[in-house]
């Protein structure tokens, strides 16, 4: 039993430690990689403050998804504010005393936790029935929806079917996340489901997934349409300054 919670509460940090250290890798290598070119997708706005609107349009609605196809727009929109509700509903595990607005969140994140893994599938047939999707899909694609898909799969088996003793998982949990160390739970739904996550926490930065931050980097969306009023300068060319 404490073997089992020494390894388990290793791979959690080990996992956490991968997983900040490569988001913050990442994020550091995009803000420093220069634009040489104003290439703002036009019509762009024309303000700094506009452009902002625009990612943040991005970023919760998926604008250009939507302008491009509506049925990936609908699969991705549904998936991304599920995944959100599902992740905001697990905070139970992470704070005491939990906040009001977490409270109140938490019947939405069951519906959304219900929702998750119909969108995954919606999103993996997708992958799998469009030509031109599956011409463009790889092994990665499909690897991260379906980890998702078992995470969400185990998780829904713990809350309708094979139910675990939510204290002590609050217990292992929380002790972790505020180093009051507790015995790790035994039941094996809840192990498969804490090993999934651990695995998708370590590949997230490493993979594709890491378009989560990547989006507020891409100039396309993040430029403002302002060439004629202020003088884009190529990092690549200072003598022309
Ligand atoms: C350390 C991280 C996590 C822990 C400790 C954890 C633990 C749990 C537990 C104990 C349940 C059962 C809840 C109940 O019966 O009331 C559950 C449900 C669930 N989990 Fe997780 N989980 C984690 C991360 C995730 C992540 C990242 C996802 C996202 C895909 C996820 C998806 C779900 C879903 C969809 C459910 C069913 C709906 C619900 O009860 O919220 N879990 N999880």
């Amino acid at each position: 039993m404490q073997f089992l919670t020494i390894i388990f509460s290793l791979m959690a940090y080990g996992a956490a430690a991968v997983f900040v250290f490569g988001i913050l890798c990442k994020i550091m290598v995009y803000a420093k990689t220069p634009s040489p070119l104003k290439i703002p997708t036009t019509p762009a706005p024309t303000t700094s403050f506009g452009a902002a609107v625009r990612v943040l349009s991005e970023v919760l609605l998926f604008r250009s998804l939507y302008r491009s196809n509506k049925w990936t727009w609908l699969g991705g929109v549904v998936f991304h504010w599920a995944f959100l509700f599902v992740v905001l509903r697990h905070l139970r595990y992470f704070l005491y005393p939990l906040p009001a607005w977490d409270m109140k969140l938490q019947y939405i994140g069951i519906v959304a936790g219900i929702v998750l893994p119909i969108a995954v599938l919606y999103l993996l047939m997708r992958r799998t029935t469009v030509d031109r999707t599956v011409f463009i899909s790889s092994l990665a694609d499909y690897f991260a929806l379906t980890l998702i898909f078992f995470i969400a799969g185990t998780g829904l088996m713990m809350k309708f079917y094979e139910r675990p003793f939510m204290v002590d998982i609050k217990g292992f949990v929380y002790g972790l996340a505020t180093f009051n160390f507790s015995a790790v739970p035994t039941d094996p739904v809840f192990l498969v489901h804490f090993t999934l996550v651990m695995i998708l926490l370590a590949y997230f930065p490493y993979s594709k997934l890491v378009h989560a931050p990547g989006i507020f980097f891409s100039p396309t969306r993040n430029q403002a349409d302002n060439p004629r009023e202020r003088r884009h300068v190529n990092p690549w060319s200072p003598n022309l300054t």
